[in-house]
């Protein structure tokens, strides 16, 4: 067998058009053009990069965007006063503070200050709580991201045996709870996991994000398993993910590339919650 790839980038086209129209209408009837903005505390590379991306992003769909930038040294309470001043600016309906913050800073505190309503990362502990009880509220990006991905092509979650490993506060737990919400039965593996290999050999979905190159090998894999690689590494300057791409293809029915997977999808679905998050404040 040899799979398919997913196209993360040509489904995010798709989607990011939707949003344009969607965009327009809401900017022709009710004068309300979506505002995100985003905070960088410190230097970051990868974060720059990522900031830039939606910089970009937004600009294309014309959405409005202001980035605040701290130094490294940024105080907790300046953060926290810029954070209470866009929460209640009316040309801003998304707030997003790039992770990972310096270590002195106490990420669940500023994060618990965003209001909900403006949490388009899905971060805020009232929208992770909603997520987990299944009710209706801001989803983190990346698990939205690749169940759109999988929706759009066609591959069914219900009664599958998906396996995450991660179990960050970004990718694992989120997507445990909306894959569990969607009827799939998931187990999620991390570094204090027993036998992961046999988790993992197990997987009808297996989701990794690791942050290791290769840690997904084709012994790993059951045949005709789906394979969702949301690592990002650099090695030798190349990106790549955490799956050996072209020996697990050998074996997968379905695989995401990296770059060109769920990484645009992350991108995008940031912005449909943004739009999401202005569509929303109308009715307030
Ligand atoms: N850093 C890496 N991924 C993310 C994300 O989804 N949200 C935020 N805020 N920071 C990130």
């Amino acid at each position: 067998m040899v799979a398919e790839i997913l196209d993360g980038k040509q489904i995010a086209s798709s989607i990011e058009n939707e949003i344009i129209e969607e965009t327009k209408e809401l900017i022709e009837k009710y004068g309300v053009t979506p505002g995100l903005a985003v905070i960088l505390v410190g230097s970051d590379p990868g974060s720059q990069v990522y900031v830039n991306i939606k910089k970009k992003t937004s600009s294309r769909l014309s959405f409005h965007f202001e980035d605040y930038l701290f130094p490294d040294t940024a105080k907790e309470e300046e953060i926290i006063e810029l954070i209470q001043r866009l929460n209640k600016d009316d040309k801003i309906h998304g707030i997003l503070v790039q992770l990972p913050l310096p270590k002195h800073l106490d990420e669940n505190r500023i994060l618990s200050a965003i209001s909900p309503e403006k949490d388009v990362d899905g971060l805020h502990p009232l929208n992770m709580g909603k997520l987990l009880l299944k009710q209706e509220g801001f989803i983190p990006n990346t698990p939205a991201g690749i169940l759109e991905m999988l929706k759009r092509s066609n591959i069914e979650v219900r009664g599958k045996d998906v396996v995450i490993v991660n179990r960050s506060k970004i990718v694992g737990r989120p997507l445990m709870a909306l894959l569990i919400n969607n009827d799939a039965t998931v187990t999620v593996c991390h570094t204090k996991t027993k036998d992961i290999k046999l988790h993992m050999s197990r997987a009808d979905i297996l989701v990794a994000a690791v942050g290791i190159p290769n840690f997904v090998t084709a012994d790993m894999v059951k045949e005709g398993a789906i394979v969702i690689d949301v690592g990002i590494n650099r090695v030798e300057g190349k990106l790549c993910g955490d799956v050996d791409f072209e020996n697990v293809r050998k074996k997968a029915s379905y695989i995401t590339p990296v770059p060109g997977g769920v990484g645009p999808l992350t991108a995008i679905m940031l912005m449909r919650n943004v739009l999401l998050a202005a569509k929303l404040s109308l009715k307030k």
